[in-house]
Order: structure tokens, then C-alpha cells, then sequence
């Protein structure tokens, strides 16, 4: 048996391979809510073969979302929608999962297809929040600096999406604290400016990201699963960067998070990144050599072998497919064929290849 297609066991969830599909906003929501289109997208990759669907950035917060068109589970009414799509997830056999985001000063933007630009003014505009005023571009309006309180409120947010998303039905809860949203705008130094608790030391940048996870790891039982995902590097000097995403994973792992998600970037419109193969893989590799932590890499993989060999060679533990799952829901039943594995097509389609 392929690496790709061994199962990994966390607490009490089966993985049934290594491949997770990595979130990713599908802009098609109205005032939060999920409808027939993330239904088939999401419910498409677990017929597909991957063994974790990760539901794209997912706002605790209507002000926490990137745009006026993203899901949102910061209210009950919320729940219904997404519990046929996880039902049917696990009915395929793949595990549901949910990305839980504040997007932070990148907030209240257009739609990614429109250009993705800060809308200022209009209804689809709103007042965004950081932890320091400080714009992501030089034409935003700066966001508001949260007060302590505000930042309690937001990990107090994430609770209640944490409660509403496990009776929603999703097994695994990623918290979102990459791509320069909320969470990582606090980590870095170049949008953190704080001079309170929560602003200077390593211990106090990370903060909110401990505050949450308290809020939430009681309501993590075994049949569920906690994992972060970060951005190793903000790719500018003097930023975040892969020493203190280290010292982060190794906190990370004695608190109880069960699963690191490693990516880069996202949080400077001007950062130089050396986009390539491999080029997200030693930051995993480094966080799960350090850490101890299951680990999952994610950043242009495309071919079975090549995702074989990072498992092979033990530089992670998960593969995050983002990009190549969009053009090929069915890519897991293909690599497997392709690795030599035990053929996973559904039986519904076994007669037609
Ligand atoms: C993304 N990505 C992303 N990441 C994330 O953490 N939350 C999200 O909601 C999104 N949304 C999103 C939308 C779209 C259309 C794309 C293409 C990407 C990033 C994604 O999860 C992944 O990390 C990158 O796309 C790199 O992996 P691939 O696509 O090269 O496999």
C-alpha cells in the first residue's frame, strides 16, 4: 500500500488516506449561508476519494468575512444548510471539515473574480478591525485597532461557530491563522504594533490564537479533531517567520491541536515569494521535525508520485490539495489507480472505466 493511500488515526477519527482538500472561498454565498452549489463542490470531492474536505474559509462574524458573498456560521439559522452538506460528506466516506476565519483588516473586499479590491462604501461594505491601524494597502481605509475586549469577543465568536459547526456535523475544526486574516495579522510584527498584552513579545503576539483555542478545546471531544493553519513566513524580513512558527507548533502540540496546516504568505502585498515546486515544503518539514506534530504541506502538487515521495521521506504527514482538486474532483481515484493502490472508484461508476 501507497503512503498516499495509508490511513492515519487522530484520537478517535480515521483518515482513510492522506489526502485533504485544502479550503477554498467559493464566493457563492448570500448573507452566509450555504446553498445548492457548495453542496455539489463539496460533496463532489468526497466521491472524489479525499479522505478530509476542508470547507473554505468559513466567518465566525459577518464583519470577519473577506467578502459580502462568503459563508458565514455566526448565527443558527446558519446550521441547516451545512448539515445536509456534511451528511452527505461522511455518507461518501470522507470527513467533513470546516475552516473557522476572521479575516481581519483584509475584510470587506470584492470578490476574488472582480479583483478582490477593499469595497468602501455601499452595502457590501463594512468597518474592518486589526490589531493595529495599519491598511493592508495605502489606498484602504486603515481598519479600527480592537480593544481587549473586542479580541475576548472575537475568541468568544469562535466558540459559538465552534458550537454551531459540531452540531452542524463537521468532525474536524481548523482554525484559520494564515494569509495575513485576523489571527496572523496579530502574530507579525509588521501589523502588530500593540503595546498591550497582546501586542510586542512572541508570548503576547500569539495570544489570541491561545484565547480561542481555550474557548474551544473543551468542546473538542475524541470523535473530533483540531487543527490550526498557519503561515510559516510572511516572505519579509523582520516579519513572521519559520523560528517562531516552530516555537508556535511546539506550543501548539502540548496545548492539544492535533494537526498543523503549513502555508506561507499573505499578509504584505509586497513580499517576494519564490513560488515553485516544493517551495511551501521545508516550513512543514521544519514544524514537523521540531514539533512533533502531524503536519500537512499544501502549494502546486499535482502528480500521485510527487505527493508519494513527500510522505516517502516523511517531509509531512498530509497533503493539502487545493487548485488541482477544483479541475479534478475524482484526482484521488485516479492517484490511486496510478500508485497501484486498491481501486476506490465508486461502485456506481465501477462498470464504465
Ligand atoms: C484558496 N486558498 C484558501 N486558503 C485558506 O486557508 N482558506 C480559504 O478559504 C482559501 N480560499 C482559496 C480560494 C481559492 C479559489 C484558491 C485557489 C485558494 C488557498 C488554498 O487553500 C491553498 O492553500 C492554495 O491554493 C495552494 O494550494 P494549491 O491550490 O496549489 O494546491
Amino acid at each position: 500500500m501507497s503512503k498516499l493511500f495509508s490511513p492515519l488515526k487522530i484520537k478517535d477519527l480515521t483518515l482513510k488516506n492522506r489526502i485533504v482538500m485544502s479550503p477554498m472561498c467559493q464566493y457563492s454565498a448570500i448573507d452566509g449561508f450555504a446553498n445548492d452549489w457548495h453542496y455539489v463542490h463539496y460533496v463532489s470531492r468526497a466521491v472524489g476519494g479525499s479522505a478530509v474536505v476542508i470547507q473554505e474559509a468559513t466567518a465566525v462574524v459577518p464583519e470577519g468575512r473577506i467578502s459580502y458573498a462568503d459563508l458565514g456560521i455566526w448565527k443558527d439559522e446558519h446550521i441547516d444548510e451545512f448539515k445536509k452538506i456534511t451528511t452527505s460528506i461522511e455518507k461518501y466516506s470522507a470527513i467533513p471539515g470546516i475552516q473557522l476565519a476572521h479575516a481581519g483588516r483584509k475584510s470587506s473586499c470584492d470578490l476574488a473574480n472582480n479583483g478582490g479590491a477593499q469595497i468602501k462604501e455601499g452595502p457590501h461594505a463594512w468597518e474592518t478591525v486589526a490589531p493595529s491601524a495599519i491598511p493592508f494597502l495605502p489606498t484602504d481605509i486603515p481598519p479600527t485597532a480592537l480593544y481587549e475586549d473586542g479580541i475576548k469577543e472575537v475568541a468568544k465568536a469562535f466558540k459559538e461557530a465552534t458550537i454551531r459547526s459540531i452540531k452542524a456535523g463537521y468532525k474536524v475544526i481548523e482554525i484559520h491563522a494564515a494569509h495575513g486574516y485576523l489571527i496572523h495579522e496579530f502574530f507579525s510584527p509588521l501589523t502588530n504594533t500593540r503595546t498591550d498584552n497582546y501586542g510586542g513579545s512572541f508570548e503576547n503576539r500569539v495570544r489570541i490564537l491561545f484565547d480561542i483555542i481555550d474557548e474551544i478545546l473543551p468542546l473538542m471531544t475524541d470523535d473530533l479533531s483540531l487543527w490550526v493553519r498557519i503561515s510559516a513566513t510572511d516572505w519579509v524580513e523582520g516579519g513572521w517567520d519559520l523560528p517562531q512558527s516552530i516555537e508556535l507548533s511546539k506550543l501548539l502540540k502540548e496545548k492539544g491541536v492535533d494537526v498543523i496546516d503549513v502555508s506561507t504568505g499573505g499578509l504584505v502585498s509586497d513580499a517576494k515569494i519564490p513560488v515553485g515546486k516544493n517551495y511551501q515544503v521545508p516550513f512543514a518539514d521544519g514544524i514537523k521535525q521540531a514539533s512533533g506534530l502531524i503536519t500537512g504541506a499544501v502549494g502546486l502538487f499535482t502528480e500521485a508520485p510527487h505527493m508519494e515521495e513527500l510522505l516517502e521521506t516523511e517531509k509531512c504527514d498530509l497533503i493539502f490539495i487545493g487548485r488541482k482538486l477544483l479541475k479534478d474532483p475524482y484526482f484521488p481515484i485516479n492517484a490511486a489507480r496510478e500508485l497501484g493502490d486498491t481501486d476506490i472508484t465508486p461502485d456506481q461508476y465501477g462498470r464504465r472505466h
